[in-house]
């Protein structure tokens, strides 16, 4: 289907995960529950707090759908494919229950949250449906559907963070982890359908994410990436003293917990990343140079349709602002094709704003009308499918001819990397990333190196997806 265009969508495109089962402190554990996530990667980060919710009530994971008491999917409503992914596997799990009857289904998440009762009606292996807000209750909501009935709680809370729940981390390289530091969205993009899905922005205390940092850093990991639909409003205040603490100031924090701690964020709405974060940025090596900015559209008549609050010109001069400060900084971006009466003059300003920014990468979509959100009450979806399709597939070809060209001006260059583990292709190769977030290969060797290791790498090759290199001995 047209989304498959997408050359690297890291939402729906990507298969649901599953957690690998888990040894958790020797506790022993009365049921197993299998659990698989679609959508963002606070889906991801979601999944880890429930599946320590979950521990603490007795079940234990396990990686096998067809052993567990308990099958949950996190899921997501982003695109209409995103949601009919998970009808399918839905279908693939009534095969299992047809043979386990007392197997109980239930589905958390984003899709959970916008269908509500509803989905008890369209879906009738469903057994218990949880809000993203709602994850603390999901003991009692299986206790409940064991009895015999449905159990829902879609309750969407306003100052919900899970800020004392310690996630289990399932499935780790034991380098990379993610730290949800807020929840929800205030913005109202027209097209999205998030601030219905997740509810009212809110931030999470500081202190408990700067203790997860450090914990995590104690048990060896290297990297944290602190996560929110829109970062750069993170704010809370301290009422121990007064003080507020804006994402610049939790960035600093979080930097400081150790310089060999790398720290990254996403994601950055250009309206609202401040010369505050980018200066931090400037001032912390281990905060990593990299920003994932999304512009969605290069027209500024299509940008105002969006209610994105910005123009091109104005995006523009943020990236210039990027650049000055941080000159090696990579950039990343979301581009929608075909959003409500997009022409081709609004496409093609598509296509020059991305050679302008030179994005070293993008994820990129067409557009997929989203129930009850602006865009669906006020806007027809007027592009034609086969023209979204061509517009998406233009944009796909620009971006991985500057990918290839941004990667090329990388060789000769030299690199801090952090080894994530082996690399896809070869076992005598070690993958890891550079600040600036690109994917590094180079050869093992004999060098003694191990995951988690910095190592300096000279790039002397590249694709459009990655570099390769040696490492500087
Ligand atoms: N909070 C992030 C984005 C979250 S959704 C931000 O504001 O940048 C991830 C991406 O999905 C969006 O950036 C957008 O490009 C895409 N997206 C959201 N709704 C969509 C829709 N209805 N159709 C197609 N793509 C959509
Ligand atoms: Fe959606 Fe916009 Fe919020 Fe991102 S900032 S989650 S695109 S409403
Ligand atoms: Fe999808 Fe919800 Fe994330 S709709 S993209 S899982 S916030």
């Amino acid at each position: 289907m047209l989304e498959s265009l997408s050359s690297k969508v890291h939402d729906e495109g990507r298969q649901g995960e599953a957690y690998a089962p888990v040894v958790a402190d020797g506790r022993e554990f009365r049921k197993k529950f299998y659990i698989e996530s679609y959508g963002c990667q606070m889906n991801f980060s979601d999944s880890e707090i429930v599946a320590s919710i979950l521990n603490d009530n007795g079940f234990g994971a396990t990686g096998n759908y067809a052993e567990a008491d308990l099958v949950l999917l996190n899921t997501c409503s982003i695109r209409e494919k995103a949601e009919q992914t998970v009808r399918n596997r839905l279908q693939v799990f009534q095969q299992v229950k047809d043979n386990r009857p007392g197997m109980l289904i239930g589905v958390l998440g984003c899709m959970a949250e916008r269908l509500k009762e509803k989905f008890l009606e369209e879906e009738k292996l469903v057994d218990i449906v949880v809000g993203p807000d709602a994850y603390r209750t999901l003991p009692g909501l299986v206790a409940e559907a064991e009895t015999g009935q449905k159990a829902v709680n879609v309750l969407l809370s306003r100052d919900e963070t899970y800020a004392d729940i310690s996630p289990v981390r399932l499935d780790s390289n034991g380098v990379t982890a993610f730290v949800s530091i807020m929840r929800g969205c205030n913005n109202m993009c027209s097209f999205c359908v998030v601030p219905f899905t997740r509810g009212r922005e809110r931030s999470r205390d500081a202190i408990s994410i700067v203790r997860e940092c450090t914990d995590l850093f104690n048990k060896g990991f290297k990297e944290v990436t602190l996560l929110g639909q829109n970062v750069d409003s993170y704010y809370w205040l301290d009422e121990t003293n007064g003080r507020a603490v804006t994402f610049a100031h939790l960035l600093e924090m979080v930097a400081l917990v150790d310089p060999s701690l790398r720290v990254r964020f996403s994601t950055s709405h250009p309206k609202d990343i401040t010369d505050e974060v980018l200066q931090t940025m400037a001032r912390y090596e281990n905060i990593c140079r990299y920003i994932h900015l999304p512009v969605q559209s290069g027209s500024t008549r299509v940008l105002q349709l969006m209610n994105r609050t910005y123009t091109r010109e104005w995006y523009q001069a943020k990236v210039q602002r990027i650049l000055s400060v941080l000159p090696d900084c990579g950039l990343s971006t979301d581009i929608i094709a075909g959003f409500c009466s997009e022409t081709e003059e609004d496409h093609q300003d598509t296509l020059s704003l991305m050679e302008y920014a030179r994005y070293d990468m993008s994820y990129m979509f067409f557009y997929s009308e989203r129930p009850g959100t602006l865009a669906a009450r006020r806007y027809k979806d007027d592009v034609p499918e086969e023209v979204k399709k061509r517009r998406l597939e233009e944009i796909v070809r620009l971006q991985n001819r500057l990918s290839l060209e941004k990667n090329k001006e990388d060789i000769g260059k030299i690199f801090t990397v952090l080894i994530e583990g082996d690399s896809k292709k070869s076992a005598a190769d070690w993958r890891g990333r550079n600040s600036q977030n690109k994917v590094v290969v180079f050869p093992k060797g004999d060098a003694g190196l191990q995951k988690g290791d910095y190592v300096q790498v000279r790039i002397d090759g590249c694709t459009g997806a990655t570099l390769i290199g040696r490492p500087v001995i």
